[in-house]
């Protein structure tokens, strides 16, 4: 009885009615209730045995339950559920918080550098170490996740609830593209002799398309090197460049690697035949190939921030947000002035223009490592030699890079001479408005019904990526 007395008070305690309308904060979706809380303080007076995961040599050839630890992908979802968008919208606005954050810090390190970050990435592995970090790093964590400093059990986050919505994300992603190619593979390298918590291995294997988990002798760092990057040419299939190596290999034991992929073909966008001018900055420019366009779009012109947005759709929902200054405006303004409102600005009150629009080719490549970023942040404990992952592993885990990789491609599916005679019939006569992106811009990709940034980005040099 007792504790039907507790729940009903803790549930009124987060629930209250305005009007006959039930209201439950957001935050709340992510906290563990009290059930749970109860059920973990019983777990912990009692000794249970942890059951542990032993990773294989990345030099080892794969056994079949340790190929791919994931083996289907499941496509199901198409739409979300109304229940499911407050608990959405609450995380996709920390996860662009958080992205802003770290783009700030990117752009001051990589002046006049392309520059392209995936948020919901970065946060998606930021939780999956939140869900190995216990007391102080946990406690820490969270609140760099955008959540309050927990006070209780209850005003803990739970990261399964977290990845389970950034699970959602992806599959509305991934579920109806035609146009759209995507894919994420997450390793994680340890040193021989580390056995990992086998739940904390399982709760990571939903948030990827591919999860490997993989011994690596890191005592030579070259050959420890090599080991790990053809491990990863061969799952990405293609050649890339390096990606991990370890700094201080006598006591790092563990690395962390995401890899995105995302390629998408802009319908009815041909290719311009010969390479144009693009600016890179105002008195230096390169030839790039472009692909051209025309059509309806959301445009806007804003003469009083200075900048010209234009929607491109790039799937039903989806879609790509390009954002050029004007009136002599700089990108660097821009950038400086970003915050939460700059989305709702740009995307308020557009209006639909018939546009023929130019804009270059996209092969970006970047690669960042998170703990140089943390550091720029002043925040380098979080997985710096102190922080406390004890629920990753019983052993001490001294963590080294931690590397967000992304490949991304935009192009069009036609070439000049294949030209649709006229798409539109209702447009002829309409004389379109020339827009050319000859230089230097931002992007940002938009998963259209959770509205989640997945990409965002400065493009200086269109084609950085072999
Ligand atoms: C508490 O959370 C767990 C798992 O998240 C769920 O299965 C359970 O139904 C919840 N209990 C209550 C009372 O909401
Ligand atoms: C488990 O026990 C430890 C040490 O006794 C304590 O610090 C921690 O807060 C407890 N965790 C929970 C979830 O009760
Ligand atoms: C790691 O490599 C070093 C030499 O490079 C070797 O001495 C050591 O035994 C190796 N450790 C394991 C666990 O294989
Ligand atoms: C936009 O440009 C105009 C004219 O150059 C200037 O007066 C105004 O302050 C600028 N606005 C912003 C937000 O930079
Ligand atoms: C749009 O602009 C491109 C590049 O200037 C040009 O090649 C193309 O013919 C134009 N298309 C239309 C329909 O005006
Ligand atoms: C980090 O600390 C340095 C020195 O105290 C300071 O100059 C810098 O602005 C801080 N960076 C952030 C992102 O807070």
């Amino acid at each position: 009885m007792a504790l039907h007395v507790m729940l009903l008070y803790f549930t009124t305690f987060i629930i209250f009615t305005i009007g006959n309308r039930v209201y439950v904060h957001p935050f709340h979706f992510f906290a563990y209730n009290k059930s749970i809380c109860t059920e973990m303080e019983k777990q912990n007076q009692s000794t249970h045995e942890e059951k542990v995961f032993i990773p294989i040599s990345v030099e080892t050839d794969d056994s079949p339950e340790q190929k791919n630890l994931k083996s289907i992908n499941s496509l199901e979802t198409q739409s979300l559920d109304v229940k499911d968008i407050p608990k959405v919208t609450y995380l996709t606005e920390l996860m662009k918080d958080l992205g802003f954050r770290y783009f700030s810090v990117l752009t001051n390190m990589h002046k006049s550098e392309t520059v392209l970050l995936s948020p919901t990435n970065i946060y998606a592995t930021l939780v999956s170490f939140y869900l190995g970090a216990s007391k102080q790093t946990s406690t820490e964590l969270q609140l760099f996740l955008g959540f309050t400093t927990p006070s209780e059990c209850t005003s803990r986050v739970d990261g399964h609830k977290v990845l389970s919505v950034l699970k959602t994300i992806d599959d509305l992603l991934l579920s109806k593209q035609a146009d759209i190619d995507a894919s994420r593979l997450t390793c994680l390298f340890t040193a021989p002799g580390i056995h990992l918590s086998k739940t904390f291995v399982q709760d990571l294997v939903p948030s990827s398309d591919a999860l490997y988990v993989k011994a690596v002798n890191f005592t030579n760092p070259t050959r420890a090197k090599e080991l790990i990057n053809s491990f990863f040419e061969s799952r990405i299939a293609r050649k890339s460049n390096t990606i991990l190596t370890t700094d201080n290999p006598s006591t790092i034991n563990l690395l962390f690697a995401s890899y995105i992929h995302f390629k998408v073909t802009v319908k009815n966008a041909f290719q311009v035949n010969q390479p144009q001018d693009f600016w890179i900055d105002s008195n230096k420019k390169i030839s790039v190939p472009m692909i051209t366009i025309t059509g309806m779009f959301n445009y806007k012109s804003d003469d009083k921030e200075n900048l010209s947005v234009i929607h491109i759709p790039l799937s039903k929902n989806d879609f790509l947000l390009l954002v050029q200054p004007t009136n002599g405006n700089s990108l660097d303004r821009i950038e400086s002035s970003l915050s939460r409102d700059s989305f709702p600005i740009w995307l308020g009150k557009m209006s639909n223009r018939y546009l023929n629009l130019t804009l270059p080719k996209l092969r970006i490549e970047s690669c960042y490592n998170f703990q140089e970023i943390l550091r720029n942040m002043n925040v380098s404990t979080l997985l710096g030699e102190n922080a406390d992952y004890s629920k990753i592993s019983d052993a001490h885990l001294n963590i080294g890079k931690v590397i967000n990789k992304i490949h991304f491609e935009l192009d069009g599916s036609r070439t000049e001479n294949e030209q649709p005679q006229d798409d539109s019939q209702q447009n002829a006569g309409l004389v379109p408005l020339e827009i050319k992106m000859d230089r230097a811009f931002l992007m940002a990709v938009f998963e259209g019904i959770s509205k989640a940034l997945l990409f965002f980005g400065r493009v200086i040099y269109p084609l950085n990526a072999l």
